[in-house]
């Protein structure tokens, strides 16, 4: 086809080539992001008189027809026009005529595809902060309803001791805080305006980035030229945060597919979540959950992929930048869908009640309890261990209940035991001892549910 920029070219780019090249397939998601800092653009440009204030307001009551038209979902994107900034040049000329072209003055689609891309960051990254922020309150209320139920807890996925189910959902809360620590960081450097950078080296035009920025809500400006159009930190930034969040996602995803088995039996995951075996009548496979987990592989390929892509690139703009868009846009539309199942399913969520007791009265579960009885009593660490291991290995090894023991039978073990140690053998006493400050006692966790539901301050 005819090159829309390409006046120097004697004949046209084949079609094979325009086809490799064309990015108007997933850079239409753009479009609004490039029509607004047309405006801010085109505003600035009739303020600094580089263009006429009528030019400037033709420019924009054009550019806000076409983003009217985007809104609504009725701009026809030209698969014919390479990129965004092509479309939205091309319709200005349609509905404004000649003038249209006076919109590219001092810019560069370099500096404007590192604007285009901000825009869409800091948009998306805020509502993801949002949608994790719901998923917080989804399991604090799943949290918070199932307050006093108590299960299990694993090392090595062997059985370890008893916590309060609260104080795991609250594991999941406090690794989303920090996800959405990161984001917000990688918003502080994503929130930098770079348009005026043009090609690479600015413009001797009088233009204002400053009023730019400040048009546009930046709160900085981008302060050297060749770093503007050549930087994708804060895109491997962000989604570097994304890829922390998936495994995350992966990791209470692999908790409550475990818990849903058969053999667990902690949880039952709502119907809505699930899917059928299309042989095995009986199966109810957590799919969304196997899908979430999986997904997660997408999310670090996306990071490694603009990780990659970057890599030994030279200064300033090269077209290879121009494929770090499909990584960028795959893991904040993953991440939305994956936030938003996760919020559903945590509130459909259903705990197992029954089958939890025949699990948390093993007594391998207080092993700790019984020897922080005997270091409470003055015996030494290693020696209370030893004791303990003793009652493991003659006891519980063999099937024989410790509660069940003998006063005499327990002082074989060690004098200082007493009758009172037997209460120790209990889930809720369990939970009730501990007073280390983070611990499972419920008192603290109760304390701890009541401040996320202060900080999570947000509707579902
Ligand atoms: N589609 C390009 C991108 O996404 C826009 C910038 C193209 N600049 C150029 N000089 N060819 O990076």
């Amino acid at each position: 086809m005819s090159k829309f920029w390409g006046s120097r070219f004697e004949k046209s780019t084949d079609k094979l080539a325009d086809n490799f090249s064309f990015s108007i397939s997933y850079d239409c998601r753009l479009g609004l992001y490039d029509v607004i800092g047309s405006i801010a653009h085109a505003k600035m440009l009739g303020e600094k008189k580089i263009i006429s204030k009528k030019e400037s307001a033709q420019l924009i009551s054009g550019l806000k027809k076409i983003g009217k038209k985007i809104e609504n979902g009725n701009f026809q994107y030209d698969v014919n026009a390479e990129d965004i900034h092509t479309n939205i040049q091309q319709e200005l000329k349609q509905i404004i005529g000649p003038i249209a072209d006076k919109l590219h003055t001092a810019r560069s689609r370099n500096d404007l595809i590192a604007l285009d891309i901000r825009l869409y960051c800091l948009i998306e990254f805020t509502l993801i902060i949002d949608l994790i922020a719901k998923l917080q309150k989804s399991i604090i209320d799943f949290a918070e309803k199932n307050k006093d139920i108590i299960i299990p807890a694993y090392t090595h996925l062997q059985s370890a001791q008893v916590v309060l189910l609260a104080h795991h959902m609250l594991a999941y809360v406090e690794m989303l805080e920090r996800d959405k620590e990161r984001i917000q960081d990688a918003l502080n450097r994503i929130d930098a305006m770079p348009l005026g950078s043009c090609a690479l080296s600015g413009t001797s035009l009088p233009i204002d980035r400053s009023f730019v920025s400040k048009y546009l809500g930046f709160s900085k400006t981008t302060q050297n030229s060749i770093d503007s159009v050549s930087d994708r930190d804060f895109i491997i930034e962000a989604i570097s945060s994304l890829s922390i969040l998936g495994m995350h996602f992966s990791r209470f995803s692999e908790d409550l597919i475990i818990w849903a088995t058969k053999e667990f039996n902690f949880i039952d995951i709502d119907s809505s979540m699930c899917t059928g075996s299309s042989i095995m009548p009986h199966k109810k496979n957590p799919d969304i959950l196997e899908l979430i987990r999986g997904e997660t592989a997408g999310l670090y390929a996306n990071l490694n992929n603009i990780l990659v892509l970057t890599k030994g690139l030279p200064l300033t703009y090269n077209r290879d930048l121009q494929l770090d868009k499909p990584p960028l846009f795959n893991s904040v539309e993953k991440t939305k869908i994956m936030t938003a199942l996760l919020t559903k399913l945590f509130r459909t969520l259903k705990v197992k009640k029954e089958s939890l007791k025949n699990h948390i009265y093993d007594e391998c579960f207080f092993t700790v309890d019984i020897m922080e009885y005997l270091i409470k009593k003055g015996v030494p660490y290693r020696l209370a261990h030893d004791t303990v291991g003793k009652m493991v290995r003659t006891c519980l090894d063999k099937g024989k209940s410790l509660k069940a023991l003998s006063l005499d039978e327990l002082q074989k073990y060690n004098k200082k035991f007493n009758e009172d140690v037997k209460e120790l053998i209990d889930p809720y006493q369990s939970v009730k001892n501990k007073q280390s400050l983070g611990s499972t006692n419920p008192k603290m966790v109760n304390a701890q549910i009541k401040k996320w539901k202060k900080v999570l301050n947000v509707r579902i």
